[in-house]
């Protein structure tokens, strides 16, 4: 993935801050305070304030080294790489992140953050839905991974997901999908997840 800098494209481009919403019902299934959050490729840091809200620290993540003062710390790293033991995580938060990635990187980068973080961890990410109006766009890699070779994602790939595939990764990741949200507007559309190392499996779907 291109070191693009998608901080200066949000502050262009306000309306793709509905994602946040989402992510507020999912925080609804929540009666839980954390200590210690990662905000993994947390950009210039637009759900610090989210995060903080519920958690005691926050740190972020990010391959871009961004001037966002807030975080308890900045972490240069790449995602694929960062060893998710150095912090005692107890909840690891994802937007705009993992569908940048092949369905074998996500799968090894899940499993790596389950393998590391507290046994009663939560995390929260979203991945690409195949009614994303990129679907389809660009040079097809393989099965839902595609290529793009126009725009400023130029030579970039994306992953899109069904819903039985993402918990089934995340079933063999040890973790158990607690709420699952479809959410599409403007053309996205995108699985919002809530996901638990411990908690006994409910799926909710809302549109
Ligand atoms: C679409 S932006 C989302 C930023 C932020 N989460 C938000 O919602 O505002 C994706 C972010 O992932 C970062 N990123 C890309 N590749 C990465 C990698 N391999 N490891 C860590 N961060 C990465 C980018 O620099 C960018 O800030």
């Amino acid at each position: 993935m291109s070191k693009y800098d998608w901080g200066g494209f949000y502050d262009k481009n306000d309306e793709y801050c509905f994602k946040q919403n989402a992510y507020f019902e999912i925080l609804k299934a929540l009666n839980k305070r954390f200590t210690a959050c990662l905000d993994l490729g947390c950009g210039k840091g637009r759900h610090l304030a989210m995060l903080s809200s519920i958690s005691d620290e926050v740190y972020g993540l990010d391959i871009i080294e961004y001037d966002s003062k807030n975080y308890k710390e900045f972490i240069v790293e790449d995602a694929r790489t960062y060893n998710y033991g150095e912090i005692n995580f107890d909840f690891i938060f994802s937007n705009g992140l993992l569908h940048h990635f092949s369905k074998n990187e996500v799968f090894d980068i899940i499993n790596e953050i389950s393998k590391c973080v507290k046994h009663n961890s939560v995390f929260i990410f979203n991945l690409h839905s195949k009614e994303d109006y990129k679907f389809g766009k660009g040079v097809n890699i393989t099965t839902d991974e595609f290529v793009f070779h126009e725009g400023k994602e130029k030579g970039q790939l994306h992953s899109f997901w069904e819903q039985e595939e993402i918990i089934q990764m995340i079933n063999k990741c040890n973790f158990k999908m607690i709420k699952m949200l479809h959410k599409s507007q403007n053309g996205y559309a995108c699985w919002y997840c809530l996901a638990s190392r411990n908690q006994p499996p409910l799926l909710i779907n809302e549109n």
